[in-house]
């Protein structure tokens, strides 16, 4: 898992929209799996507005949407399909035929289910947008659901149901079901960009990386995709211990600077010791180095083993664990992080 922290909803467009471009570029009849909500409308401004100013072309792009509301219309301003029609199709030149999501209104719900699921099979994604619920459900997949269920009708939780009531007039109008791709299903992408924003996002962003491994965070099963890149802002990066990674980047480096500086050293005396020193005195020289050398690699392993692997993995399990021993210091990290979001926001 890569993770890019960004300032804002612009940063975040850009760094996201890098790689639906890098996706492009390899492949312009490219399958991209979109997602609703409001997180990627920026990225979606950000499409448009390419599509304008450079041409990027989409008309060779097929593309697959997550999920959709149960009995909503496709014309209804509530429904995902009218989403991504109002926010992105419309404004780029993708062909209506190559864009699919299921359809809410299907007499026959299930075989709709049966259907998505084949038109996914036989189209993997080149890429996933998604986005994250509160409670780390991805597309309509809410906890406990189990990975392999393939598209499905999925019953709402009550706090996604109030999570996305603002597209309906009244909240009791959010309909109790949706047909959603499943997890498994999601993790047939080649590459997947997640994208959240926002404090209310920081539980379940934790939950995703370091939260159990079990079904409760459905976006835990992220873990297992080999290619996965997270666009944060800070608020939503609020309860990841990034900041031990740094110091344990920054050790790393400065380990290395001083095992260089040393190699320099040693390979500048023994050149003095060629240009004219006897070959006694030479030797004493070299026995001395070897010495220091010998020092330095005990100290250099004694670091290594202390702080464990290099790596990305190795850190995120140290913090892990350091958090569960400790939960004073996860606690204090906690409130320089809200320090530091409240310097983040005056500066805004
Ligand atoms: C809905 C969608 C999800 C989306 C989530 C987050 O529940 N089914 O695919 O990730 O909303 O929405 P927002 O970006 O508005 O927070």
């Amino acid at each position: 898992m890569r993770f890019a922290i960004v300032k804002n909803a612009k940063e975040l467009a850009e760094r996201a929209f890098l790689e639906i471009k890098k996706v492009l570029d390899e492949k312009s009849d490219a399958v991209i799996g979109f997602a609703t909500g409001s997180t990627p409308i920026p990225l979606y401004d950000k499409m448009a507005d390419d599509h304008k100013r450079n041409g990027t072309s989409y008309k060779d792009v097929r593309a697959f949407n997550l999920d959709e509301y149960v009995g909503v219309d496709p014309g209804d301003k509530a429904s995902f399909a009218r989403f991504m029609q109002d926010r992105l199709f419309s404004r780029i030149d993708i062909d209506p035929a190559n864009t699919d999501i299921p359809n809410g209104m299907a007499e026959d719900l299930s075989a709709e289910c049966e259907r998505y699921s084949a038109a996914v099979k036989e189209h993997p994604a080149d890429i996933q947008i998604l986005g994250i619920g509160a409670n780390g459900h991805i597309a309509f997949n809410e906890p406990y659901t189990k990975p392999e269920e393939p598209t499905h009708i999925a019953l709402l939780t009550a706090r996604t149901r109030a999570d996305n009531a603002a597209a309906f007039k009244d909240p009791s109008l959010v309909p109790q079901y949706a047909l959603t791709m499943g997890i498994d299903e999601i993790l047939t992408a080649k590459r997947i960009l997640l994208l959240a924003m926002g404090e209310n996002k920081a539980q379940a962003i934790y939950d995703m990386v370091m939260g159990r491994d079990d079904t409760s965070c459905p976006a835990a099963a992220l873990r297992r995709h080999p290619d996965v890149t997270v666009v944060l802002d800070r608020e939503a990066a609020g309860l990841l211990t990034f900041g031990e990674w740094e110091r344990a980047a920054e050790e790393r480096e400065a380990r290395q600077a001083a095992e260089r500086a040393e190699e320099e050293l040693e390979a500048n005396e023994s050149d003095e010791a060629a240009d004219g020193e006897t070959a006694e005195a030479a030797a004493d020289e070299a026995s001395e180095a070897d010495e220091d050398a010998a020092e330095e690699d005990v100290d250099a392993d004694g670091a290594e083993s202390e702080d464990g692997e290099d790596g990305e993995e190795a850190d995120t399990s140290e913090a892990d664990d350091d958090e569960a021993e400790n939960g004073e210091d996860a606690a204090d990290e906690e409130a320089d992080e809200q320090d530091d979001d409240a310097d983040a926001s005056e500066e805004k």
